[in-house]
C-alpha cells in the first residue's frame, strides 16, 4: 500500500545524527552540554537578536516570556482567537485573563482594528499565523499610545519578515517552537528572543527553577524546570544551517501549488501582502462554495493527509465566552492546511492539486 502523504515531517539527516551521536557520546544528555549555548547563538543571530533562551517547547517558552514581563493576576493580555490553544492557556498559567481578537480577513493574523483595550491590559501577542506575519507598525502603534507590551509567537513564522525585517525583532520577547512539524525542528523545543540583557537573564532563571545564578540550590523565586536538553540543541545545531534552504523550499512549494490551484474557483490561495515575507509553514487555502471537512474526508480516502484550520479559542470549553469573532469563526471553518513537508515532491503536489480539483467537480 502507498504511503499517505503527510501534512508536514522533519527533514533529519547526517549532520544531526552526528551531532546527537556526539552529545550522547559525551556524557551530555540532559540540559547542560556544548549544543545548548551553540544552538542559542546560532538562532538568535540568525533572527537578529542579542539574547536567546531555549526552553522545553514552544509552549514553556510563551510562559517564560509572560512571567519574566512580569504579568499575571488583574492583567489581560490581547491574543488573536484563531490560533493554537497554548496561547490562550499560558495567559491563564500566569493567572491573567486572555481577551480574544478577531482576524483580518486578507491575511488571518490578528486585526489591530478589533482591539479592545482597557485599564487592565497589559500585554498583546502577535501570533504569525501559519507563516504569514501580522501587520507590526499597526500593533506598535498601538502598543505605544496605551502602553502596551508586545510579545511575538513566531513559533509557524521561522524566517518570515514584515517590511523587510524578520519577524522576532519586533516584540519586547518573541517565542519560537521547534515542534517536529516547524520549519526547524529540536523535537519538542522553543526558545524566547530578546535584545533585553535584564529579561534574558530572567527567563534564563525562571527556566531553571529560579535558582540564583550565583549560588546553587538557592532559589530566590518560584520557577519552572522548562530546561532545552543538549540532545535537542545537537539537533537543532544542525537545523540552523539549513534553515534558508528549509525556507526557499516552503516558498517553493507554496509556488508549485499556486500555479495549479489559482485556476479553481472555490479555492482561495494563501496571503501575501505587500509588506511581508510569507514563509509558508503550511499551505494553507480557503475552501467556498463546497464543504471542507468533506474534502478532508475525500483526500484521506486518497491517502493524503490535510489538516483543518484551529478552532477559534473563544469556543473551546476552558475559555468559552459569549463572544461573536465572525472573521476566524469563518476562516475557522473553511480554512485548510495541506502537505507542505520539506520531502515533498513537485508530482505529490500535482496529484494533490488534481484530487482537489477533482472534489470540487463532482
Ligand atoms: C502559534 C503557536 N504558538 C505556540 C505553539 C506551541 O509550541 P509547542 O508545540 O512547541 O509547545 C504552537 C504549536 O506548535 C503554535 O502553532
Amino acid at each position: 500500500m502507498k504511503d499517505k502523504i503527510p501534512v508536514a515531517q522533519p527533514d533529519i539527516g547526517k549532520e544531526e545524527l552526528d551531532n546527537i551521536t556526539s552529545a550522547v557520546q559525551s556524557g551530555w544528555v540532559s540540559s547542560k552540554g556544548p549544543f545548548i549555548q551553540q544552538f542559542e547563538n546560532n538562532f538568535s543571530s540568525y533572527i537578529g537578536s542579542n539574547y536567546g533562551v531555549s526552553s522545553s517547547n514552544g509552549t514553556t517558552a510563551l510562559h517564560l516570556a509572560l512571567a519574566a514581563l512580569g504579568i499575571g493576576k488583574g492583567d489581560k493580555v490581547l491574543v488573536p482567537t484563531l490560533d493554537f490553544i497554548s496561547v490562550a492557556n499560558v495567559v491563564t498559567y500566569v493567572g491573567a485573563q486572555p481577551v480574544f481578537v478577531d482576524s483580518n480577513p486578507d491575511y488571518w493574523c490578528i486585526d489591530p482594528t478589533k482591539l479592545t483595550i482597557d485599564k487592565q491590559t497589559k500585554a498583546i501577542i502577535a501570533v504569525h499565523l501559519y507563516g504569514h506575519p501580522c501587520d507590526m507598525d499597526k500593533i506598535l502603534s498601538i502598543a505605544k499610545e496605551h502602553n502596551l507590551l508586545v510579545i511575538e509567537d513566531c513559533a509557524e513564522a521561522h524566517g518570515a519578515e514584515y517590511k523587510g525585517r524578520k519577524v522576532g525583532n519586533f516584540g519586547v520577547i518573541s517565542c519560537f517552537s521547534f515542534y517536529g512539524n516547524k520549519i526547524i525542528t529540536t523535537g519538542e523545543g522553543g526558545m524566547c528572543l530578546t535584545d533585553n540583557e535584564e529579561l534574558a537573564q530572567r527567563i534564563r532563571i525562571l527556566r531553571d527553577h529560579g535558582m540564583n545564578p550565583h549560588k546553587r540550590y538557592w532559589h530566590d523565586v518560584i520557577g519552572f524546570n522548562y530546561r532545552m536538553t543538549n540532545l535537542q540543541a545537537a539537533l537543532g545545531v544542525a537545523q540552523v544551517r539549513k534553515i534558508d534552504l528549509q525556507i526557499e523550499k516552503k516558498r517553493k512549494i507554496a509556488g508549485e501549488y499556486n500555479n495549479i490551484l489559482k485556476d479553481i474557483s472555490g479555492v482561495t490561495l494563501p496571503p501575501e501582502m505587500s509588506w511581508a515575507k510569507n514563509v509558508y509553514w503550511l499551505y494553507s487555502i480557503l475552501i467556498e462554495g463546497f464543504s471542507r471537512d468533506k474534502l478532508i474526508d475525500y483526500l484521506e480516502k486518497s491517502g493524503i493527509e490535510s489538516r483543518p484550520f484551529f478552532y477559534p479559542s473563544h469556543l473551546m470549553p476552558p475559555h468559552r465566552i459569549d463572544l461573536s469573532l465572525p472573521v476566524a469563526e469563518r476562516l475557522s471553518s473553511i480554512g485548510l492546511n495541506l502537505p507542505s513537508g520539506p520531502m515533498i515532491s513537485k508530482d505529490q503536489i500535482k496529484e494533490i492539486s488534481e484530487h482537489i480539483q477533482k472534489f470540487m467537480t463532482i
